[in-house]
């Protein structure tokens, strides 16, 4: 077997059958292995399933948009009219009480006499109490317009998708053409992420996370499907209109020094995005804007000159998340970004990242294959096994109602941390199967214990059981008590 034979065996464990079929092609040479980008060859199984009949177009999305903000923009004005029609009328007893408290005390000052000065103290403190009491009506309509503000700007938050997948496939060829084999490292993949939350992506070493990331943000151009960002498809745009776009969505990869150049200094690293896209033309603004950057991320100025072969894990990784952050972004897919950390540096750079969820208003997609990590974090989730989503849904419900086979045995594997308490672990049978020519199955179907004859004659769809839970199994409602979903 070649060298490059070999890294690929590595890289994706295969059936017997696939190995056979692999061991019978030529494997081109790792740099010209790309993608069947836009695939070259007819395959119209592709072209079908690319768009689906009922689905939401990027001006029908473009058009919900403006009709949602249109609706909450009336709803904001109605509060607001609502909130002034309150604030006048505590208004002018706020300035009552206040004009009443002076002129006590102007006669306080006057007052000559003992039964005087006692009356007019007497007026005074009643005056101090009422404007305490006028105050406190202003305070409490004042916080009932900032809550009417707050509750608009998330409900506009909420209605609004800043990312939707639609059917994405992202296949990569191995082999030379006519024998090639595809290796269909994302199927038929759709979901939306709403502005500002945490999107999690859980799955085994394999399934097609980083694919999935890395196609979302165009560093390889998928086979087939939408990806469409803000209401445009930028899996098809043109490359010099996504370049416009290319700030606004950034990456935070798994190992800081692999995705870090070892010939540049920290302040070079974070400097570099803003002299390609020309922010800060001027020098010493440029500087400061750098060393501004470091203090978001907890990274101490004296590190500015270093190398990253000089900072631990930790620092590496705050140094990736400067640089992610430097042009701005609204979307940031971050791989698997404290996985290479150890636990506490992993819940620093967590809250940091939360952190500037909240001051910046970022969206995540956060991949990981740790559980743990994107309870905490996640306000959705989507767990992939080989190239598809096989459930998805809130993250609190997938913790409470999980049904499908496979995510039940992810969560049966997350350890419990107390002596008396002991969770029943659900082993898998075998590895990962190959994701090169995959049979119409449940891709699932070898290693569930539940596999049935119509698991292996069919792929089961991913459809919505209640309440935005979305499963893909046969079994689901056989297996599970739906009601309770
Ligand atoms: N450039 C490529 N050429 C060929 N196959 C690829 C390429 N990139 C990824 N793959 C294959 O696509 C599949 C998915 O890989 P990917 O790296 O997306 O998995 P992953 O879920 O991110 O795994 P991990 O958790 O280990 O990072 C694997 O079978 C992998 O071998
Ligand atoms: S469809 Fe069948 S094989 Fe697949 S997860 Fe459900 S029960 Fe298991
Ligand atoms: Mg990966």
């Amino acid at each position: 077997m070649t060298d490059e034979k070999k890294q690929i065996h590595e890289l994706t464990p295969m059936d017997d059958e696939t190995n056979q079929a692999f061991e019978t092609n030529e494997v081109e040479s790792l740099p010209e292995r790309d993608a069947l980008s836009h695939d070259e060859s007819s395959d119209e199984e592709i072209i079908a399933s690319s768009f689906n009949e009922g689905d939401e177009t990027p001006e029908q999305m473009r058009a919900r948009w403006a009709k949602e903000k249109a609706d909450a923009h009336k709803v904001s004005e109605e509060r607001k009219k609502e909130g002034l029609a309150e604030r006048g009328p505590a208004l002018e007893k706020l300035n009552a009480a206040k004009k009443k408290l002076s002129m006590a005390k102007a006669n306080r000052r006057k007052a000559k006499t003992e039964s005087e000065i006692a009356s007019a103290e007497e007026a005074v403190a009643k005056a101090d109490a009422e404007l305490l009491l006028a105050e406190d009506d202003m305070r409490s309509v004042k916080n009932k317009l900032e809550l009417s503000r707050i509750k608009f700007k998330k409900e506009l938050a909420d209605n609004r998708t800043i990312l939707s997948l639609r059917h994405m496939r992202m296949y990569f060829k191995l082999g030379r053409w006519p024998d090639y084999v595809k290796l269909k490292a994302v199927h038929d993949v759709s979901f939306d992420i709403q502005e500002g939350e945490t999107f999690g992506i859980v799955g085994e070493s394999g399934c097609g996370k980083s694919t999935l990331g890395k196609t979302i943000l165009r560093l390889t151009n998928p086979t087939s499907g939408q990806v469409i960002y803000n209401g445009q498809d930028i899996a098809s745009i043109p490359d010099k209109d996504f370049v416009k776009l290319r700030p606004e969505l950034q990456m935070i990869f798994q190992d800081p020094m692999s995705s870090l150049n070892p010939r540049m200094s920290v302040k070079e690293q974070i400097e570099e995005p803003l002299l390609i896209y020309k922010r800060c033309p001027d020098r010493a603004e440029r500087e400061k804007r750098v060393l501004e950057l470091m203090d978001t991320v907890g990274l101490a100025r004296r590190y500015a000159e270093m190398y990253p072969h000089e900072l631990d894990g930790g620092r590496r990784q705050r140094i990736g998340i400067a640089r992610g952050l430097s042009l701005e972004p609204k979307l940031i897919v971050c791989d698997e970004p404290v996985s290479a950390l150890d636990v506490l540096i992993q819940a620093q750079i967590l809250n940091l990242l939360m952190d500037l969820q909240r001051e910046k208003g970022l969206t995540y997609m956060f991949i990981t294959h740790d559980l743990s990590v994107v309870k905490h974090i996640s306000n959705n989730i989507a767990v992939m096994y080989l190239g598809q989503i096989v459930e998805q849904c809130e993250t609190k419900r997938l913790f409470s109602h999980t049904l499908h086979p496979y995510t039940k045995a992810l969560l049966s594997a997350i350890p419990v941390p107390s002596l008396q308490k002991k969770r029943e672990r659900i082993l898998l049978k075998g590895e990962l199967t190959s994701p090169i020519n995959p049979q119409n199955r449940c891709r699932f179907a070898p290693r569930c214990i539940y596999a049935s004859e119509e698991c292996f004659a069919s792929a089961p769809e991913l459809k919505d059981v209640g309440n935005g839970h979305k499963v893909a199994c046969h079994r689901v409602a056989e297996l599970n008590d739906l009601s309770e979903t």
